[in-house]
């Protein structure tokens, strides 16, 4: 085990007599939730879950106190994992973290190496925070659409919500992958900058309507969004309400 400091500072979130508050503690490891792998916290990216956390707005944690950050990248300082070594450099997203067991905004953190990421030569530290879970969640919808037949070829892919974190990020992972992504959203002032991401197309979503009935007829459109649900769901254990809609490729692949 490598000496960690006696004491260090972790942001915790208590809700307690003393009401809903959050902010910087000393604590010490066994004040941590356990795991079989110990990090030396490099950086943790900030997601809209974590302020909702922090100021209670947003029933995220489901016991308390908790150290708040979604995610978290850093350097292996212990382990008794076969699958992850002391110095290797790893990532963790969602998984719970900030919301059944501690998370990111901490000096040191015990994790679950099955939870636990190998980050890869070519990224940093600070890259991989920087993209952050919303990155992660682009990513691993992707992933998953291609192991479910997804290719270039099948067609354009539209991404509503388009200029937000996982919008925004799966537009340019899509081009990067050869696929022609198509940006819905609400912000026509935001469409050369979804153009300079790679949007092929942009439109606007106040131009669209889309009825519940159209949802319930179309059932290989409701099937789009399912998948981008399940991505998550199966990835991560949570539910999004599914920022990658593969329109036309996904109806062709899955008919
Ligand atoms: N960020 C994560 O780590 C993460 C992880 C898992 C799941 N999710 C889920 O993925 C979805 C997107 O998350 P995000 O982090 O990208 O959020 P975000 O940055 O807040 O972006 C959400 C986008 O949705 C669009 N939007 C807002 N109000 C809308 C409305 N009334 N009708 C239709 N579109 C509306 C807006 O884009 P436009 O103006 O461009 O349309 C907005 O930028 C959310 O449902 C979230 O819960 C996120």
């Amino acid at each position: 085990m490598a000496s960690l400091p006696a004491t260090f500072r972790a942001f915790r979130i208590h809700d307690d007599a003393e009401g809903y508050r959050s902010g910087i503690d000393e604590v010490t490891i066994d004040d941590l939730s356990e795991g079989d792998v110990t990090i030396q916290v490099a950086w943790s990216g900030i997601n809209f879950k974590d302020a909702l956390a922090a100021t209670g707005k947003g029933k995220i944690l489901r016991r308390h106190p908790l150290t708040g950050g979604i995610d978290v990248a850093g350097i292996v300082v212990d382990s008794s994992s076969d699958q992850v070594k002391v110095g290797d450099r790893v990532l963790a997203n969602g998984s719970g973290l900030s919301e059944v067991r501690d998370g990111g905004y901490s000096e040191y953190l015990r994790l679950s190496s099955d939870i636990v990421v190998p980050l890869p030569e070519t990224l940093s530290m600070r890259e991989a925070m920087g993209l952050g879970t919303a990155g992660f969640t682009a990513a691993m919808s992707l992933y998953r659409m291609e192991a479910c037949g997804q290719k270039p070829g099948m067609g354009p892919i539209v991404v509503t919500g388009a200029s937000g974190g996982v919008g925004t990020i799966a537009i340019n992972l899509l081009t990067a992958a050869g696929y022609e992504a198509h940006a819905i959203t609400g912000k026509v002032e935001e469409f050369d900058w979804l153009e300079h991401l790679g949007a092929r197309q942009c439109i606007s979503r106040h131009d669209l309507h889309w009825g519940k009935s159209r949802w319930k007829r179309r059932a290989g459109l409701a099937a789009s969004t399912a998948l981008a649900a399940t991505c998550w769901l199966e990835s991560a254990g949570r539910l999004t309400s599914g920022a990658i809609s593969p329109v036309a490729g996904w109806q062709a692949g899955t008919a």
